[in-house]
């Protein structure tokens, strides 16, 4: 059974982190492609809740390896705060590996996160503040700094400098702040430098020699499809590729060694920040998913925009991702609703469109075009068949399937673990 990649298939918290935890006992290794410590992910396991910020959620099975790949920006004030925190909480930290080609993300990214956010005003992009977009720019800008500088002193002294040649330009001309100090940096990062050395390593070399011993590799990804900043709702989205082939380059697993690509989404769709959101409900029904779905930001605390499922994005998210298996979460968050719609369509001055627009102007101005299932008012909680499961419920999952294109193998009835069921095994030949 070789790799699997799990991906969100809409603006993110879709619960790949449960997803993923539900996967841990059947899994060698969970690696983290992208992104930062702007995840959130919340895992409940026997009641008690873990919430994740920068660590895969792989690291709550206590036979999985964590790993942070090479396509993770790591900012390391948060990495040893959340070890602190799972250890103090009796999680076993020690196996976690880091790549050491991945990048930090220093301070000076995390205030010129703030100030751009600033900057745009009306146009900010709602980041979650964390210097991730700064942390990748300097990355494809390849002013950057690797974990692996944290061992040479005199390389990463001149790389902090040279980074900072740049930065303190545009902070102290451009956005009235004080200029950041070369030593400063250079300290500050050399300070977690002994600690973080037995958990650095080669993750390719390690990843792909699981691999060869017919191990499980999980690849869990961070964020989501319409955040990626390819094939996102640019410029709303953040500064890595969160799709499918992102997890290939972001740990540096081939993909023809990927052999399911599971994409995890939610039975209505939400959105935490700025950018277009068709079927986003301003009125009681989107206050109602969000407190019946408890839809608030696990990493800055913010309430996320909710609104009905969108078909046609999933359906975009399918091709892109190549979607093998859908996981569809928070059913049971629609219990209760008389008749739940689907946007089925996306009318655009005054034309349908039944796939996602060309343009992000049209996605901007599409109003939502709707089919309406009957719902089901049954409490779905306890179903782990799905025999068990009301005939609207059943309905409204197969018509899902239906516009996806893909298979539904899993549906969520709840945030715990168990409150799983399971339509078609996620990992053949994968051993308990
Ligand atoms: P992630 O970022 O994709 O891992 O998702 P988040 O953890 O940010 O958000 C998903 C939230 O939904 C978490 O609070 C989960 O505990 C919760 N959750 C996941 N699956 C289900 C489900 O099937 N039903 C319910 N009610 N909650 C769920
Ligand atoms: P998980 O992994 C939801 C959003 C931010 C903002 C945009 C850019 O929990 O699904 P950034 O700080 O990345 O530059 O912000 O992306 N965003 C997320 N939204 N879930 C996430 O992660 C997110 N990570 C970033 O809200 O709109
Ligand atoms: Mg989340």
């Amino acid at each position: 059974m070789p790799a699997v990649v799990i991906v969100g298939a809409q603006w993110g918290d879709e619960g790949k982190g449960k997803a993923t935890d539900l996967l841990g006992e059947k899994v060698d290794y969970v690696v983290k492609p992208n992104g930062g410590n702007n995840a959130g992910h919340t895992v409940v396991v026997d009641g008690e809740k873990f919430e994740l910020k920068l660590l895969p959620a792989g690291i709550l099975s206590p036979q999985v390896t964590p790993v942070i790949g090479n396509g993770v920006v790591v900012n390391l004030a948060a990495l040893f705060e959340e070890i602190a925190m799972l250890t103090s909480r009796g999680v076993d930290t020690s196996r976690l590996r880091i790549s050491a080609n991945a990048h930090l993300v220093a301070p000076y990214h995390q205030t010129l996160d703030k100030v751009t956010e600033r900057f745009l005003g009306k146009r900010a992009i709602g980041t979650t503040g964390r210097g991730i977009g700064p942390a990748y720019m300097d990355k494809a800008g390849r002013l950057g700094i690797r974990v692996q500088d944290l061992f040479d002193p005199s390389i990463l002294r001149q790389k902090v400098e040279g980074a900072l040649r740049q930065k303190n330009e545009l902070l102290v001309k451009l956005y009235n702040r004080r200029a950041v100090e070369v030593e400063e940096i250079t300290q500050e990062l050399l300070s977690y430098a002994e600690r973080l050395r037995p958990m650095v390593v080669d993750t390719t070399l390690l990843l792909n020699e699981a691999l060869d011993r017919g191990e499980v590799v999980l690849m869990e990804g961070g964020q989501a499809t319409f955040l990626d900043v390819d094939h996102g709702t640019y410029p709303f989205v953040t500064s890595s590729n969160p799709t499918a082939g992102g997890a290939c380059t972001g740990t540096g697993i081939g993909p023809t060694r990927v052999d399911r690509v599971i994409g995890i989404a939610k039975a209505y769709t939400t959105r935490v920040g700025a950018g277009p959101f068709p079927t986003e409900l301003e009125d009681e029904w989107g206050e109602r998913l969000q407190r019946v779905g408890g839809e608030v930001g696990v990493n800055t605390g913010r309430p996320r925009r909710c609104g009905w499922y969108d078909a046609l994005m999933i359906r975009h998210a399918v091709r892109i991702n190549g979607f093998t298996d859908i996981v569809l979460t928070k059913l049971d968050v629609l219990t209760g609703i008389e008749q739940v719609p689907i946007c089925t369509g996306y009318e655009v001055d005054g034309e349908v469109h039944r796939e996602m627009p060309m343009t992000q102007t049209e996605f901007h101005h599409a109003v939502p075009v709707y089919e309406t299932l009957p719902g089901w008012s049954e409490d779905i909680s306890t179903a782990r068949r799905i025999e068990d499961l009301p005939q609207n419920a059943r309905a409204y999952v197969q018509r899902l399937e239906e516009l996806a294109g893909c298979r539904i193998s899993a549906i969520g009835v709840g945030p715990d673990r168990e409150d799983t069921i399971a339509v078609h095994d996620l990992l053949p030949g994968a051993q308990d």
